[in-house]
């Protein structure tokens, strides 16, 4: 896209990350290639295909090593190299301290102010350290002052720190893909000294909200006394360097789900219910899902039974469909969501289950996305209900997915507690995710909202998830990071 200033950054720039978007894997002798069917490697996947950069990442499929250089790197995608993939190697151990351990028991549940679910184990500090320490290694391998160094999330807090040191005039940015909670939360954590200074080695750090952006620099203004911050230009100065600490709402690629949910319009949605034995008469509501706790996904099962308990009215008019993503499942706070869920679901279905209608349809199979976008635009109602969630994506993508045309919009039932809720939360319907008599209550609302209240919500929403999308995300970002950038080759043809 020519409007994005993606170009501006050609080759330069060093993309960090957890995940890979590539993934090689033996199935039984040959090498198969994972490829990102969503979320964030597949949304700067394309990015990194237009300028030719490098994406550093954890190498984790089995036959990754088989296909590499001696710098650990292969260049993808497979059919057509346009950009270097190199691998971050980690042991069983590490991963399991690292990644299990400090970056989804202790950072996770902290930054989801579910301080009760955080288990600080020391080890799990020690690797995290050392584990940073290695992507900030093969970042300096990589990168040189004319570069533009973009770490990603959580599991990278430290890195920035420590590639400074031998980076000094190298531009490091970082996104924050999750919520930064208040002070009175992020205060409990024995690492918040090392933390916060490892991401003010960053000349620019995003967040998705105004919100985040508020409560981390309450944080650094809290935690260092030698640090100046200037709430209302979000700058901070600390330890001789300038961060800069601003608000950028991730969006969808709005149009092209819009394309792909309309590819089998004729088909799909006769062929969906048969398949999944959904009567002909049935309104459908969609929650789709990575099983995590944060989602609020028993909350709103309990939500389901109340409505079919006290209204059976809405008994065979009314299916629930479940897509659910297993998710870190050698973690017990998310082996125990698993089973509160599949209780749930097992307990809906005999309570309320009749001949030919089950209240709960859960889909295990992989959905291709024109797949999902296509469940997406034909499902009445979105159930989006976690309990606490950085920006939360199902939400725009259920929105992208609606055609224009009055009789098929759907609603957006909305929890407070996401970051997207800040931009939709006007015109979808809000709810508490806590609530499940209250929930109910809103779940038979939005199913009877009368049909001109539903098309001006949903014109409201597709308006904002359209204009807000993921290439105006990148626009502003990186817009932002090139006006921050230290040394740039214009700089130095001058
Ligand atoms: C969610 C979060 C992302 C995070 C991802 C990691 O989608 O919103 O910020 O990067 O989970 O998932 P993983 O499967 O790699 O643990």
């Amino acid at each position: 896209d020519t409007d994005t200033p993606v170009s501006a950054f050609e080759s330069s720039l060093v993309l960090v990350s957890n995940r890979q978007p590539y993934s090689h894997r033996y199935e039984d002798d040959e090498i198969v290639v994972d490829r990102p069917v969503g979320g964030l490697t597949a949304g700067l996947d394309p990015v990194m295909q237009q300028v030719d950069g490098t994406w550093i990442a954890w190498g984790d499929g089995d036959a990754d090593a088989e296909v590499t250089d001696d710098n650990d790197c292969v260049r993808v995608p497979p059919e057509d190299p346009s950009y270097t993939l190199r691998r971050v190697w980690l042991s069983d151990e590490a991963v399991d301290e690292y990644y299990y351990g400090y970056s989804n028991q202790v950072l996770w549940p902290l930054c989801h102010d579910l301080v009760g679910k955080t288990n600080f184990e020391d080890r799990f500090w020690s690797r995290y350290q050392e584990v940073n320490e290695q992507f900030a290694d093969a970042v300096v391998e990589q990168a040189d002052e004319e570069s533009v160094v973009w770490f990603q999330d959580y599991h990278l807090a430290l890195a920035p720190s420590h590639a400074r040191e031998a980076l000094p005039e190298t531009t490091l940015f970082q996104f924050w893909h999750i919520p930064w909670p208040t002070w009175d939360t992020f205060r409990v954590c024995p690492h918040r000294e090392e933390l916060l200074g490892g991401l003010l080695a960053n000349d620019l750090i995003g967040f998705h909200t105004e919100r985040y952006v508020e409560n981390f620099l309450a944080c650094v203004d809290a935690c260092f006394e030698a640090a100046t911050v200037d709430t209302d230009s979000g700058e901070v100065e600390y330890d001789g360097e300038t961060t800069l600490v601003r608000a950028f709402p991730l969006g969808v690629d709005a149009e092209r789900i819009g394309e792909l949910a309309g590819e089998r319009e004729e088909t799909f949605w006769p062929e969906f219910k048969r398949e999944y034995s959904i009567p002909d008469d049935s309104r459908v509501a969609v929650g789709v899902d990575r099983l995590d706790y944060t989602k609020g996904i028993p909350e709103r099962l309990d939500a389901l039974e109340e409505l079919f308990e006290t209204r059976p009215e809405w008994r065979e008019r009314l299916t629930y469909v479940q897509k659910s993503t297993e998710s870190r499942s050698d973690i017990s706070e998310y082996q125990r969501l698993q089973s509160a869920v599949d209780e749930r679901i097992e307990r809906l279905n005999e309570r309320f289950a009749t001949e030919s209608w089950r209240p709960v349809v859960r889909i295990e199979e992989h959905l291709t996305n024109p797949e999902l976008y296509g469940l997406y635009a034909h499902s009445d109602l979105a159930l989006v209900t976690p309990v606490r969630d950085g920006m939360n994506l199902v939400a725009k993508e259920y929105v992208a997915a609606q055609a224009d045309d009055d009789t098929k919009d759907g609603v957006l039932v909305l929890s407070r507690m996401t970051g997207a809720h800040g931009e939709l939360g006007d015109t979808a319907v809000t709810i508490e995710p806590y609530d499940a008599p209250e929930l109910a209550g809103q779940i038979e609302e939005a199913l009877t909202m009368p049909d001109h209240e539903r098309k001006r919500r949903m014109d409201a929403l597709r308006a904002s998830v359209l204009e807000n999308d993921l290439d105006t995300w990148l626009a502003s970002l990186l817009g932002t990071v090139q006006g921050l950038r230290r040394m740039s080759t214009q700089d130095t043809d001058d």
